[in-house]
């Protein structure tokens, strides 16, 4: 067969066939390139007889264009499909999950919290905060409560060594009671209604939120350590009625819904009368706070003129609002930070 048909009959396939651009250009050079039969072809015309020149010279001329043309369209292809694949390597799927970092949230002792200041600054109220080593004074004297107070026990009160960060500093600030050396961590948030006072002029109106401390052991509504909500209102003529009143509508509201309370009698040093406010919860009652009118011994302890004010006061378990409210019935799962219990309060 004439060379030339040859090459006509197998290049195109073998064009169609390369896969890749290397191989292509390998073919080429094969095919059209310096050392190939076609070009063998095209350096020998000189040696034909003159006559047949021209058809041959035509024929090679035609042959190398149906190649080149087949290449250049091979070309392109292999190209399109190169750049085909790079894209696809690096595209991105739009289906896939995207990597998220977990999103924290407010824990629910925190939330509880700004709700219920949030309801009391709706009332008027100011938010202050104080510290949780304190002094006996503050925690226990200044409130009215005598030294044989059984809350004073060890048994119930977490005293802290001497060495206590901060504990001097602490004692410095504490000019009424130089005798009592006594640093602890506050059982309870009211010593912050004698360093209020002591800050500010009446009127007062302010709650404070904190964390508080108990010799406890643990047990379904017990902790050791735990959070409270202190308030406290001196005015010129507040009364029981007042007391009520607001502490209804801030259950109320906490809870959104009309709840079912009563106040029952109670004692506490720094009020008088005093009274425990308890809700419907579970079949029983569940005492939320407790409160009462400031006892005048408090008033004194401050320099407050006792004569010419009254006031109420009431610290709630932050706690327990929240266990009421969501219906948990372990207050470990409070803080045990498992996220699956944390979820549900998102
Ligand atoms: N501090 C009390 C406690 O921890 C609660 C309390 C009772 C706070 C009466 C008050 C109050 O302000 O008036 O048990």
């Amino acid at each position: 067969m004439d060379p030339l048909d040859q090459l006509l009959e197998r290049g195109p396939a073998q064009i169609a066939a390369a896969t890749d651009l290397a191989e292509l250009e390998e073919l080429e050079a094969k095919l059209v390139g310096r050392r190939s039969p076609l070009a063998e072809i095209r350096r020998s015309l000189g040696s034909l007889p003159v006559e047949d020149r021209p058809a041959v010279g035509r024929r090679v001329k035609e042959v190398q264009a149906e190649l080149d043309q087949l290449i250049a369209d091979r070309r392109h292809t292999l190209e399109r499909a190169e750049e085909d694949r790079l894209l696809a390597a690096d595209a991105v799927d739009p289906t896939l999950e995207v990597f998220r970092f977990a999103e924290g949230t407010q824990h629910i002792i925190t939330s509880t919290i700004e709700e219920v200041t949030e309801i009391f600054v709706g009332l008027g109220y100011r938010v202050a905060d104080g510290p949780e080593a304190e002094t006996a004074w503050y925690n226990f004297d200044a409130l009215n409560t005598p030294a044989d107070h059984p809350a004073r026990a060890e048994s119930d009160t977490l005293y802290l060594e001497y060495t206590a960060p901060g504990r001097e500093q602490l004692l410095d600030e504490d000019v009424r009671y130089q005798d009592d050396r006594e640093v602890l961590l506050r059982t309870q948030t009211s010593p912050m209604q004698a360093r209020y006072m002591e800050q500010h002029e009446p009127p007062v109106y302010v709650v404070v939120p904190g964390r508080v401390f108990r010799s406890d052991t643990m047990d379904a509504t017990h902790s050791p350590v735990f959070h409270q909500i202190e308030g406290l209102a001196v005015d010129t003529s507040l009364t029981m009625r007042d007391l009520r009143g607001t502490l209804e509508h801030f259950v109320d509201e906490f809870f959104g819904e009309k709840m079912e309370t009563k106040f029952i009698p109670h004692f506490f040093p720094f009020t008088e009368p005093s009274a425990e406010l308890l809700v419907r919860w579970q079949g029983g009652w569940m005492e939320l706070l407790g409160c009462g009118m400031v006892d005048p011994g408090v008033y004194e302890a401050v320099g407050y003129d006792a004569e010419a004010l009254s006031g109420f006061a009431f610290g709630v378990g932050v706690e327990r609002l929240a266990m009421v409210r969501h219906q948990i019935d372990h207050i470990r799962h409070l803080y045990e930070n498992d996220v699956r219990v944390l979820r549900q309060f998102v």
